[in-house]
């Protein structure tokens, strides 16, 4: 069975440009709870961290300056089928390529500025909520026990 959460961040294009308030709106309205959420600035070592993925990227470089260039909003998100439905909402990768209505067609600025990131498996999901949340900073709308911290 799909997972419950995914994990999202606000990119700093989109932060810069106020659309921060607009972004959240598209994500509620798609009938997500936001079981976390905070704004943070990260530094170079945090963002090859948590890009480490496509170190061997010709991008990786760029991406990683790009995403300590300002201060961004990191969110844990819960709704049944979670990964695969904000996948849909936020649009492909390449702006140009997302569907008119999804949130990177209407805020992205490139492929590199697109907005948004969203997790790609549920495995994804768990490890980079862990990477920035606490069990304590997390509030789960379906509980699922007395511990929200270690639902997943
Ligand atoms: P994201 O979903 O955060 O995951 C990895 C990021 O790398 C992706 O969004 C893009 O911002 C960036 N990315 C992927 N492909 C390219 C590319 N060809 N050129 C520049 N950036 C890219």
């Amino acid at each position: 069975m799909a997972g419950r959460i995914t994990f999202t961040i606000i990119k700093p294009g989109a932060v810069q440009n106020e659309h921060i308030g607009p972004i959240l709106g598209k994500i509620a309205e798609a009938g997500f709870h936001i079981a976390g959420m905070k704004m943070v600035q990260l530094s170079r070592n945090e963002a090859q961290n948590f890009y480490c993925i496509h170190e061997d990227k010709p991008f990786f470089g760029e991406l990683v300056e790009f995403m300590v260039s300002g201060p961004i909003v990191v969110a844990l998100l819960e709704k049944d089928n979670a990964v695969e439905d904000f996948r849909k909402l936020i649009g492909s990768t390449d702006p140009k390529k997302a569907e008119p209505g999804t949130i990177r067609h209407m805020f992205a600025q490139s492929i590199q500025a697109n907005a948004v990131h969203g997790s790609d498996s549920d495995e994804n999901a768990i490890k980079e909520s862990e990477y920035f949340f606490a069990g304590y900073e997390k509030f789960y709308k379906d509980k699922g026990g007395c511990l929200q911290g270690s639902m997943q």
